[in-house]
This record gives structure tokens, sequence and C-alpha cells, in this order.
């Protein structure tokens, strides 16, 4: 699923204003799966019988930071602010991860296909954008998007769509993503 390119307003500043929208949601989604993958791992890292989830959300959780931290240096490399709703997000990220977690292993699993599909759709939509004018930066988020994918098809194979409630709680989780990508492009 990927979004159609959006095009760089017109006149002076107005490429470096889009790099600088791409790199702050983009920072803030990576945030975001940091917390989700944390507060999933809160919960089900002290259940019993878990071992296999939480090993598995630890290793994603492993490649969402290294994505963060190559936002963190992005942001600092071009001068541009993170999202003013950085402390809302983490909070909400890790309150979707613990409860997901709560409801289940097969529930988290299917927040991580609907965050993660939301977010390869996104990346796609970037990287289409950002071919012409940014070639490196479009490599690097083809690279991450590419880990996204692997991190969904794991959800998917564990059951993701054997959720108690699935439809609901993934269009719920996809309408929330997309939103909060809307507002951090902005704000
Ligand atoms: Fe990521
Ligand atoms: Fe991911």
């Amino acid at each position: 699923m990927s979004q159609a390119p959006i095009p760089p307003r017109p006149g002076p500043g107005g490429v470096a204003a889009r790099l600088a929208e791409i790199l702050r949601v983009d920072h803030a989604g990576e945030l975001g799966a940091v917390h989700i993958y944390r507060g999933q791992r809160a919960v089900l890292s002290q259940a019993k019988g878990q071992e296999r989830i939480a090993d598995q959300l630890a290793e994603m959780e492993g490649h969402e930071a290294v994505h963060l931290a190559r936002f963190d240096a992005l942001l600092t490399e071009h001068g541009v602010r993170p999202t003013a709703m950085t402390p809302v997000w983490r909070l909400a990220a890790f309150a979707l991860g613990a409860g997901t977690a709560l409801m289940g292993p097969k529930a988290a699993h299917a927040c991580t296909e609907a965050v993660e599909s939301v977010i390869e759709g996104h990346y796609a939509g970037q990287i289409a954008e950002l071919e012409g004018r940014e070639p490196d930066l479009a490599a690097e988020l083809s690279r991450f998007r590419d880990e996204e994918l692997a991190h969904r098809d794991l959800a998917v194979e564990e059951g993701a769509r054997e959720a108690p409630g699935y439809a609901v709680l993934s269009a719920v989780i996809r309408a929330g993503c997309r939103a909060a990508i809307k507002i951090s492009e902005k704000v």
C-alpha cells in the first residue's frame, strides 16, 4: 500500500521544507515503533511461556533502535526539530504496545502487522518521491522499508490475523498510525 508522492511546495525553500517534514515524520514513526515494541516486551517478557515472542520483539526493537538512531542523526545534520508531539507519541506508542500485548501474543502480532503495513506504505511513498532528488536517502529508506516488511511478515506468520477482534483492532491501529503521520509531518 503506497501513498501518492507529495510534490514539494513551489518556491525557494520548498524542497528543504519538504525534506524537513519527511525527516520529522520518519523520526516520529521510528520513535513510536521502538516504544510499541518496548511496551509489548514490558508485558510479554514477564509472562511464562512467552519467551519466543519476547525474543522476536527484542530483535525487532533492535532494528527500530537502529532506524531511530539514524533519523536522530539526520535531524541534527539537517537542523530539523523533532515533532512537538514526541512526548505524546512515546506514551501512546508504549500504551498501544502494552495494551495489545495484554490481549495476548496474537493481538501483539496484529498490532505489529497493522503498524508495519502503514509504515512500509509510508516509506514506499517517500522512496518514490525522493528517488530523483535524494537518491542516497531513498536507498536508506528502502533498506528500512525491507526490515518493516520483514517485521510485518513475521507477525502474519505468527498468527496476527487469528487475534480476537482482528478486523477492528487492525483498522483502529491503522487509522491511528495514519493520523499520527499527518500530525507529525506538520507539528
Ligand atoms: Fe523502523
Ligand atoms: Fe519495523
